[in-house]
């Protein structure tokens, strides 16, 4: 089957700084794979050049097969690749609809925005990932940290996402949250969105992501099943930069 994704040979230096060196993956439609590794392993480059953040000094992309030139966020986004930050980006001071549409609003007559157009739009949003925001009209000021991520995913595939990156999700929510959290990216995978979680913690996603890619000083360690492996496993592979024998995905 012809990969979602496909990130091949991907090299990206600073200065002297190897932040990925060849570096390959890939991420099929409706698949959760988590990224995992220590601070400053190049997980957050990877992605970036996929998000077109920055370029890669050499390597390919490719979305179903095609090879593709990503040159910024725009064209990352035309081809439908989303990415929700740690910070994620909301605009505290106003409500979710406009929240939803940031940058994005659908122009009425005249040019005026069409309030109308962007809520219903929004509420088709939270139907899709059956989400109860009974609070489109809430200032994102007053929303809980789970609520927030909701809204930032729901901007996220608002425009026909097909890959959804999000850098550690759940790292500042409570059990509640991260389970609300869990909810909704299954919801994502069953619509055939595929989904790249990132984090430096096996404990944030080992439970969501169905396979785990391992970067240690920006090479890849290895790629596993997370059904095949102990998260003591993981564990060491983020570590010490092994895999485990016959564990190879
Ligand atoms: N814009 C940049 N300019 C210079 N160096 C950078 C830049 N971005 C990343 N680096 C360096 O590249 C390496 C990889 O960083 P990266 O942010 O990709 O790691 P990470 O795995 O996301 O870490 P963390 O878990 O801390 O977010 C680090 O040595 C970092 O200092
Ligand atoms: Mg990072």
């Amino acid at each position: 089957m012809t990969a979602l994704v496909e990130l091949r040979n991907i090299v990206k230096t600073f200065g002297g700084v190897h932040a990925v060196e060849n570096v390959s993956i890939d991420l099929a439609a409706g698949e959760v794979l988590g990224l995992l590794g220590h601070n400053g392993a190049g997980k957050s480059t990877l992605v970036k050049i996929l998000s077109g953040v920055f370029p890669a000094d050499s390597g390919d992309i490719l979305i179903k097969g095609q090879s593709v030139t990503i040159r910024s966020t725009r064209d990352a986004k035309a081809l439908g690749i989303e990415t929700i930050y740690q910070t994620l980006a909301l605009s505290e001071n106003l409500d979710c609809v406009a929240n939803l549409f940031l940058g994005r609003e659908i122009a009425g007559w005249h040019g005026f925005m069409n309030d109308e157009a962007m809520e219903k739009k929004a509420d088709a949003t939270l139907n899709r990932l059956r989400l109860r925001l009974p609070l489109l009209s809430k200032l994102v000021s007053s929303l809980s940290g789970g609520q927030r991520q909701a809204v930032a995913i729901a901007r996220a595939i608002q425009f026909n996402a097909r890959v959804l990156i999000m850098d550690e999700p759940t790292a500042a929510l409570g059990p509640e949250e991260t389970q609300n959290v869990a909810t909704l990216i299954a919801e994502l995978s069953n619509q055939g969105i595929g989904i790249i979680l990132i984090s430096h913690d096996i404990h944030d996603i080992f439970g969501l992501a169905s396979r785990l890619v391992v970067m240690k000083n920006g090479r890849l360690v290895g790629t596993v099943n997370t059904g095949d492996v102990t998260k003591d496993e993981v564990l060491a592979m983020i570590i010490a930069g092994k895999v485990p024998e016959a564990r190879q995905a």
